[in-house]
């Protein structure tokens, strides 16, 4: 089977190449396509699976730019049920398949792809992106599922129109009233926290601490919190390419990868060197005193603005993770050479961030004082007690005291 791959680059639909996959599975080649190789403004479409050259290239599994913009955990049990309710034309036997079950409108990024010329881009959108009002009607069809109990009408309602995108966590495509795309994520039957009202919180105090965060606000929907997302890979109508940390890195998803690592990507292939280098050690101390433990590579991403030169992302997907639960995450290490991830390690790497130890200080102090007004924030963003006091312990922890100590010597 062969498709063409297309990107969306200033306001142009461009043929960037073909992909080849195997009858079943993962494997898949790909070659970069002539007049692709022959434009000024080419670029490699992953800079390190996809490397830009003229023969095909191969590869076990499918390139990490193509998984970024394929399912999750979430998208994938839509589909195997979409698959067994026969509502899918084409059966998942390829890696592919699951990328290619998720609506075009929608897809994360920019890139686009069709069986052949004239071919629509797949897969072709149903409808509108459901509006805002809709999110009662998603969320009832995100719990259908949760409970096993789901019709098929939920199921071509979240697939399609509701474009399950990315991630574990129950999700969909939702439009702003603005006509913005955005992501509309849902609480799970089986949450034993409002996660919602903490992802809001962890952004609000992120974005007090100086980090650039994706816009969100949460949304009561039957008295459930919702979090709508604005979607930073659209702009001014136009798809902008993401790749996500793991893809830069050339490293599976659950692999724990580092910080350090993520700094070395970023003076590699980095649009804003210096700048980024900054940001991603802000939001490294950031994940550690906010306890954001589920801070895999997935969870940091990368957008092309320059041709071939990747930037961070605004920061997306902060969750305070209680006392309690931080064993059952994968939290991102500071660096690759150290076993534990402590404030004393994140100064002593702050070099390998171009940042000199008066700087990364400064940095520490004004994320520590966002980090220590958590409840205060939680409070003007008018949380209830009960949900604030289910996340004292992320906040109030050994690495705070490690950072107050820091900080007075
Ligand atoms: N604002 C955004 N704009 C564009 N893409 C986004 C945005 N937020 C998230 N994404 C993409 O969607 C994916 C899923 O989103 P997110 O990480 O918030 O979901 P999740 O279900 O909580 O994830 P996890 O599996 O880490 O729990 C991300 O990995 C990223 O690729
Ligand atoms: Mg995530």
């Amino acid at each position: 089977m062969s498709l063409e791959v297309h990107v969306d680059w200033a306001g142009e639909i461009l043929l960037v190449g073909r992909l080849f996959s195997a009858e079943r599975g993962s494997a898949v080649s790909f070659q970069y396509a002539r007049e692709w190789l022959l434009r000024p403004d080419r670029f490699a479409l992953d800079p390190t699976s996809l490397p830009m050259h003229p023969s095909m290239q191969h590869s076990a599994t499918l390139f990490g730019c193509i998984q970024d913009c394929g399912p999750d955990r979430w998208g994938r049990r839509l589909i195997e049920r979409a698959v067994r309710k026969k509502l899918l034309v084409q059966k998942p036997f390829r890696e592919v398949d699951y990328v290619l079950a998720l609506d075009d409108h929608s897809r994360i990024g920019a890139l686009r792809f069709r069986t052949g010329p004239g071919e629509p881009f797949l897969s072709p959108s149903v409808g509108v992106i459901p509006p805002l009002v809709r999110l009662a009607a998603l969320l009832r069809a995100a719990e259908a599922i949760h409970f096993e109990n789901e019709t098929a009408e939920d199921l071509r309602f979240l697939l399609g129109e509701g474009s399950p995108l990315g991630g574990a966590r129950p999700k969909s495509a939702v439009r702003q009233e603005d006509g913005g795309l955005a992501i509309a994520k849902f609480p799970k039957a089986d949450d034993i926290r409002d996660i919602g009202a903490g992802e809001t919180l962890a952004l609000q105090i992120a974005r007090n601490a100086g980090i650039h965060t994706v816009e969100s606000r949460c949304v009561t929907v039957d008295a459930s919190s919702v979090t709508v997302i604005s979607r930073f890979d659209r702009e001014n109508g136009q798809r902008i390419p993401f790749l996500s940390a793991a893809s830069l890195l050339g490293l599976e998803a659950s692999s724990p990868g580092s910080y350090t690592l993520m700094a070395d990507a970023i003076r590699r292939f980095g649009d804003a060197v210096t700048e980024d280098l900054h940001e991603l050690w802000r939001r490294m101390v950031f994940s550690l005193l906010a306890s954001n433990c589920d801070d895999h590579l997935r969870n940091h991403g990368f957008l092309m603005r320059q041709p071939g030169r990747w930037s961070l992302s605004p920061a997306y997907d902060l969750n305070p993770v209680p006392e309690m639960e931080r064993t059952q995450t994968n939290q991102t290490p500071v660096s690759e050479e150290y076993g534990d991830s402590s404030l004393a390690v994140a100064m002593e790497v702050a070099s390998r961030f171009g940042l000199k130890p008066q700087i990364a200080r400064k940095i520490l102090g004004e994320v520590f004082t966002a980090v220590r007004g958590w409840r205060d924030t939680g409070k003007l963003l008018r949380l209830k007690t009960g949900t604030l006091n289910a996340y004292a312990s992320a906040f109030e922890n050994p690495l705070m005291e490690e950072a107050a100590r820091l900080l007075k010597g």
